[in-house]
């Protein structure tokens, strides 16, 4: 039978090794949700205060255990060591004592201060603007000056400004891409900024960061960086009619004309609903449900018959299709690129 400091020292183990194990698990540098690889000038202005406090927390970790190291061999306790002298009241102590830290504070907050006002300045009047609105749990795009509007994708140029305006109808949101930008909360009723000029081609993963009800974990985004003459084709490939359905599709949209999804989804000529998202570009997306799944007809037609069962919470309805017709109104929502 094992004695109670053994079981200790096992249960100390065993939770030091599972938190190691928790600890690292975090630590991949190149995950889609990195702060450390920046792909924008917002992104490394935050990296480059992270970086100054790191070190300087490096270097004052060091310094105090090599002083605690020292102490605790110099002054360890010895069979009949007399007391060490006593120290009380020693002015030039406290004094450096107080002007060390301070000293800190200041190296730390002078470049912080400084990030903090570079990237909460005014945009450019010539930076592209969009106004982000975060739904309880997608997120809808708008380019005002472009008439475009989608959803949960967004697509911005590579290497031009871009100003974002930030509202929400329902409860508090965080809009967070790391590799682009440091998280600006979503405030019903007050209109947030971010802005930042992406560096390159690229997608990047962004995520809810405030928890706002019971599918916060589930209101992802991808953000895409186009190339210029990208960004202009994607504008236009949004701009253009959507192309007439044939076959399978065709029956989706007669479905889809009479249900009960033209009260919550506009698609530009067929429906002017205002809840859900905008569905007249579906097809051009990647993904489904503010990125939970690849946009396929068989996940589309799944999440047709049952979105709660897919996405804990959703505020849209099961609309009571059979198999067929869900699969129909898929393959129409899917063609529409
Ligand atoms: Cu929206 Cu968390």
């Amino acid at each position: 039978m094992l004695c109670r400091c053994a079981l200790t020292r096992r249960l100390v183990a065993s939770v030091g090794a599972l938190a190691v194990a928790l600890g690292l698990g975090g630590c991949a540098r190149d995950g889609p949700m990195t702060t450390l690889i920046p792909r924008s000038d917002f992104a490394r202005s935050i990296l480059h205060v992270y970086g100054i406090i790191t070190w300087v927390a490096v270097a004052i970790a060091l310094i105090v255990a090599v002083v605690l190291a020292w102490v605790l061999v110099r002054f360890r306790a010895r069979v009949d060591a007399p007391l060490p002298p006593q120290t009380r009241g020693h002015t030039a102590l406290e004094i450096g004592w107080t002007i060390a830290p301070a000293l800190v504070l200041l190296a730390i907050a002078v470049p912080t201060i400084q990030v903090i006002f570079r990237t909460q300045a005014a945009p450019l009047r010539t930076a592209l603007q969009i106004t982000v609105v975060a739904h309880q749990w997608w997120w809808e795009f708008r380019y005002p000056a472009l008439e475009v509007v989608t959803a949960n994708e967004l697509h911005v140029p590579a290497g031009q400004p871009v100003a974002l305006t930030l509202d929400g109808p329902d409860v508090i949101h965080s809009f967070w891409v790391p590799q682009l930008g440091g998280k600006r909360d979503v405030v019903p009723g007050r209109l947030n900024r971010l802005a930042f000029t992406a560096d390159a081609p690229g997608e990047y993963r962004g995520q809810c960061a405030e928890f706002c009800g019971l599918s916060h974990a589930n209101m992802g985004m991808r953000v895409v960086v186009d190339e210029p003459a990208a960004f202009e084709r994607w504008v236009g490939a949004q701009r253009a009619a959507p192309a007439e359905p044939t076959g399978l599709a065709a029956e989706g949209k007669a479905i889809y004309a009479r249900s009960a999804c033209v009260g919550c989804h506009t698609i530009r000529g067929v429906s002017t609903g205002a809840l859900g998202p905008d569905l007249t570009t579906f097809g051009s997306r990647r993904t489904l449900a503010a990125g939970m799944f690849p946009s396929t007809v068989e996940t589309v037609a799944a999440w047709l018959r049952n979105p709660t069962a897919l996405k804990p919470g959703s505020k849209m309805p099961a609309l009571g299709l059979t198999d067929d017709q869900a699969r129909a109104v898929a393959a129409y929502l899917v063609s529409l690129k």
